[in-house]
């Protein structure tokens, strides 16, 4: 298993930044211990674990295969189909099995971060399913969740433009932190809390972005780059963790 500690310290923090403290002791641009494995649901095409902090998700892939029902079917181009559930025991308060308007909504916007670098052309009338599990969930989840289909997708041998790799965003009060927790998603003082998901490819180009709460445009933009960063040093620990998996395969 790759473990991997986030070393993005370096990046230039505001003095607002420095003063501000966690409740984990994490600085502001600090993930959650990262941790990647690929490989881990064998009767699947291509699967993957990726865990930030508490937070883990599970993601299996199956396809390429014939889209059925057959009307869905779309001769120009094949289809991802991608499924996100939170395991019952995923939290202390058990959750109601089956399908949900969360888990309808995160299911999309995990598709939507991951159709721009499949290359579904290359296959008409087929589906690729993505089914995403989280089993122990702590915030982030929606991040996690992308971080490993990205990974199950290259592990199955989807053809892809890019790697996409996911990291949450938060403003607590008025301060930037990467990487929120459900501690901090719970943050009550002054301005409250702001979280912003956002995907990326290695190239930087935004797949998909959230927001649930208030920012102002010049943090926004600061959130975006804060995520590149971090988008990086998660792209290295998918890659690690891929390449162990073919040299396993050896
Ligand atoms: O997980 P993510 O941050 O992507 O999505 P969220 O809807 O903002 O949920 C934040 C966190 O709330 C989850 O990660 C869980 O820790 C918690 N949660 C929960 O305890 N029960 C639910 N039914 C939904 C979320």
């Amino acid at each position: 298993m790759t473990e991997f500690k986030s070393s993005s310290d370096n990046v230039k923090e505001t003095s607002s930044k420095n003063s501000f403290q966690r409740p984990d002791g994490r600085s502001v641009t600090e993930m959650r211990p990262v941790k990647a494995k690929v490989g881990v649901i064998p009767c699947a095409d291509g699967s993957a674990m990726f865990q930030s902090g508490k937070t883990i998700a599970i993601a299996a892939v199956y396809g390429p295969k014939k889209m059925h029902p057959q009307h869905q079917q779309n001769p120009r181009k094949g289809q991802l189909r991608c499924e996100y559930n939170m395991i019952s025991f995923s939290v202390d308060d058990r959750i109601r099995p089956g399908r949900n308007r969360r888990a309808m909504e995160i299911s999309e916007i995990t598709k939507w971060a991951l159709e721009p670098v499949v290359m579904l052309e290359d296959y008409p009338n087929q589906v690729v399913d993505v089914h995403v599990n989280i089993i122990q969930a702590d915030a982030g989840t929606r991040c996690a969740g992308i971080n490993a289909a990205a990974m199950a997708l290259a592990h199955a041998g989807i053809p892809m433009k890019d790697m996409v790799s996911s990291v949450s965003i938060g403003k607590l009060d008025k301060t930037l932190v990467v990487d929120l927790t459900k501690e901090e998603e719970d943050f009550e003082e002054g301005e409250g809390p702001t979280d912003i998901p956002i995907s990326m490819t290695t190239s930087g180009k935004v797949t998909h972005m959230q927001l649930d709460g208030k920012i102002g445009v010049k943090q926004l933009q600061e959130s975006v780059d804060m995520a590149n960063v971090a988008c990086k040093e998660i792209y290295e620990i998918q890659k690690e963790a891929l390449k162990k998996a073919v040299e396993d395969i050896k």
